[in-house]
């Protein structure tokens, strides 16, 4: 009887420790603790030896009923286990194709190239083709053939970045006239747009900036023809009611010469920090080619004449968009640039 009760008391804890397993791994435990080489139920079968012969036929198929019972619960246990935890693999890796779709962030136009691209379309819409140059430029382009030689004070108007006495990154885009000039016969007609470099660095000047350099060269090209070209330029860039100002000024590459400002729409004209409280911001320089600069590059000047001039792109942007510091165009924050989003159309 002793027994009987004892094979009873290890299938009874062997049933629930299978139903208890909570996974495969545990399952395995309780195998190997009444059913492995050293379990107590195995234990048991070992112990029928020190039995009574009589008792032992009976008690050897206790154990063994025992034993299988036990085998056949871990068996269905298992089975469960296995439906449970492939639900749960199932679960974790399920793709939901209700939740919403997650945004890939999209880079906004930078309000200079979208400025760049107006003007462009702009002067293209005039007939202008748009030609390029190198940014790291010789002193022949970028002064010597645009009529400023070695010693001209007129070098000081632009502070330059030089890398020997040859080689500097151009200050400014006339020196693509010079190139342009060099391979092309007139009539010319070009915009060239492009960065330049200048030692330079304020709410409104930067040490790298870009320009669109204008020029055109044909029979009877007079000053009336650039005023007219300019005006029509700024009503297209900054809408029909924009006022701008020609101001006398001096290029050694053009005479006669004049500074164009645009009405300060920041302060409508009512003088504030960006416009010095003039009400005017100056963004493009110009004139009239100088004859000796035509004569440079072969060109007669009995028979052409020609105007060109020289924008600032920030210095629109900044116009148009209201920006009152120069250097949030060059800072790349986001919180900035995003708000250009859905200007000037894609990329
Ligand atoms: C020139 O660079 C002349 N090459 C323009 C020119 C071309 C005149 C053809 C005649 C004929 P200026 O140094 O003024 O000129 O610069 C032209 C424009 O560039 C300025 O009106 C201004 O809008 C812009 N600019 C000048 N310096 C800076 C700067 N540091 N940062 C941003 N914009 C600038
Ligand atoms: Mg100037």
């Amino acid at each position: 009887m002793e027994f009987r009760q004892r094979v009873d008391e290890v299938k009874q804890e062997a049933l629930e420790a299978c139903q208890g397993a909570p996974d495969s791994q545990a399952l395995e435990q309780v195998r190997v603790k009444y059913l492995g080489k050293k379990g107590s139920l195995t234990g048991l079968l070992r112990g029928l030896g020190q039995l009574d012969p009589e008792e032992r036929p009976n008690a050897g198929k206790l154990v063994n009923e025992a034993k299988a019972e036990v085998e056949s619960a871990i068996k269905h246990r298992q089975q469960e286990l296995a439906v449970m935890e492939q639900q749960r693999q199932l679960e974790a890796e399920t793709i939901d194709i209700s939740l919403p779709g997650r945004p890939r962030p999209q880079g906004t136009m930078h309000p200079v190239t979208i400025v760049l691209n107006e003007i462009k379309r702009i002067f293209v819409g005039m007939g202008y083709s748009v030609a390029e140059g190198p940014e790291v430029e010789t002193d022949y382009y970028n002064f010597e053939a645009l009529n400023i030689p070695k010693d001209h004070p007129a070098r000081d108007m632009q502070d330059t970045f030089f890398f020997n006495d040859n080689l500097l990154l151009r200050s400014q885009t006339s020196p693509v006239q010079i190139r342009t000039m060099e391979v092309q016969k007139p009539p010319v007609r070009i915009i060239a747009p492009g960065k330049v470099y200048r030692s330079d660095s304020d709410v409104t000047h930067s040490p790298m900036f870009h320009q669109v350099e204008g020029l055109l060269v044909d029979d009877h090209v007079t000053f009336a023809d650039l005023k007219g070209t300019l005006q029509y330029f700024a009503e297209q860039m900054f809408g029909s009611h924009t006022k701008t100002r020609f101001r006398s000024s001096y290029f050694p590459f053009t005479e006669p010469s004049a500074e164009v400002d645009v009405s300060c729409i920041m302060c409508s004209g009512q003088g504030c920090r960006i416009c010095s409280f003039t009400g005017w911001l100056e963004i493009l320089g110009s004139g009239m080619v100088d004859p000796r600069v035509l004569r440079m590059v072969g060109y007669d000047p009995d028979e052409v004449s020609g105007f060109a001039f020289g924008m600032g792109v920030e210095r629109i942007a900044m116009l148009k968009y209201g920006i009152n510091d120069i250097r949030l165009l060059f800072d790349n924050d986001v919180r900035f640039l995003r708000q250009f989003e859905g200007q000037g159309g894609c990329c």
